[in-house]
């Protein structure tokens, strides 16, 4: 716990290395399988003491996120707040770098950012099973964002089992300037792998072991997705194009997709090369961390 008075914390980009889906249930969800990792690149946030709740964004992306009764990081602090039975008065600043509705869990990483930062800043004894259980209230994905690290997710996503940690290994994420709506990649599924109980058992002992793996599985909403934004599939060739690329493949339901490389050499190229063929697609190269990052730091 810390004094400060405020707080950075980071919202690692979350990506679905894989995805099956399986029947749709009576809630209208499907149950899915996914193994889930993060970047090192993501969204980053400020928190600060103040005399009431404000959010303002800022970065690249900034201007897309929804509006206040709809923003997740506002329902994240309010709903800390009132389990906590205090005000929710904060000053959040959300630098949004990653781009809003792509299958990178912005949102959910911007609400798990926020709590875990809140607990910290508002120094909270809350137990994690308090933690989780708001975290699950704000969204299926927000559980697995709140430790940020490799996990195989089950159920809507809300079913976690902690893995060890991945192989670190250089990562590209390609989005083709298209908002995809989950809505819809759901309504255009016509083919489901189901699930397949494929859950790795042991560690994967290098990048190799982990690609080999990634081979056997799909992302099953890749071909729905591709048929509402046919620019995924031209990603994915160019991507899957590129020197030295192990595997490319979407994240969650699109549109971003990513590229796991041989080297950081390989991966620095492709973005070069593809950021020259397609400018006004979002292209970064980061990597996938062994280690749970975003843990909040005092404010300098
Ligand atoms: O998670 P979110 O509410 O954004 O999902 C939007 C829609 O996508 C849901 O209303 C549902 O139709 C579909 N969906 C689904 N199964 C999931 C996740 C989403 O059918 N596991």
């Amino acid at each position: 716990m810390t004094s400060a008075d405020g707080l950075f914390v980071s919202a690692p980009a979350k990506v679905n290395l894989c995805l099956h889906v399986a029947e749709r249930r009576a809630d209208g969800y499907h149950n899915l399988e996914s193994l889930v990792a993060f970047a090192v690149h993501g969204d980053e946030i400020t928190l600060e003491h103040a005399r009431e709740l404000s959010l303002s964004a800022v970065g690249p992306f900034g201007a897309m996120l929804p509006p206040d009764n709809d923003n997740l990081v506002l329902k994240a602090a309010r709903l800390l707040a009132d389990k906590v039975d205090r005000p929710p008065s904060v000053r959040i600043t959300l630098r949004k770098n990653l781009p809003v509705a792509s299958g990178l869990g912005g949102g959910s990483a911007d609400a798990a950012a926020v709590l875990r930062g809140l607990a910290s800043l508002w120094r909270l004894e809350i137990d994690r099973e308090t933690l989780m259980g708001i975290a699950a209230l704000l969204g299926a994905d927000v559980p697995v964002c709140l430790d940020c690290i490799a996990a195989w997710t089950e159920g809507r996503g809300e079913r976690i089992t902690s893995l060890s940690p991945l192989p670190e290994m250089p990562l590209i994420l390609v989005n083709p300037a298209v908002p995809v709506s989950t809505a819809e990649v759901f309504s255009a599924l016509d083919a489901r792998s189901g699930l397949r109980f494929v859950r790795p058992r042991a560690p994967f002992c290098d990048p190799h072991a982990l690609v080999a793996f990634l081979h056997s599985t799909t992302n099953d909403l890749e071909a729905p997705a591709r048929k509402i934004a046919p620019s995924i599939g031209d990603a994915l060739e160019d991507i899957r194009d590129m020197p030295e690329i192990l595997i490319a493949r979407m994240s969650g339901s699109g549109a971003t997709c990513f590229g796991i490389f041989e080297t950081d050499e390989s991966a620095r190229s492709a973005t070069a090369l593809l950021r020259e063929r397609h400018q006004e697609w979002w292209i970064v190269n980061t990597a996938i961390v062994p280690e749970r990052i975003g843990a909040p730091t005092a404010l300098q």
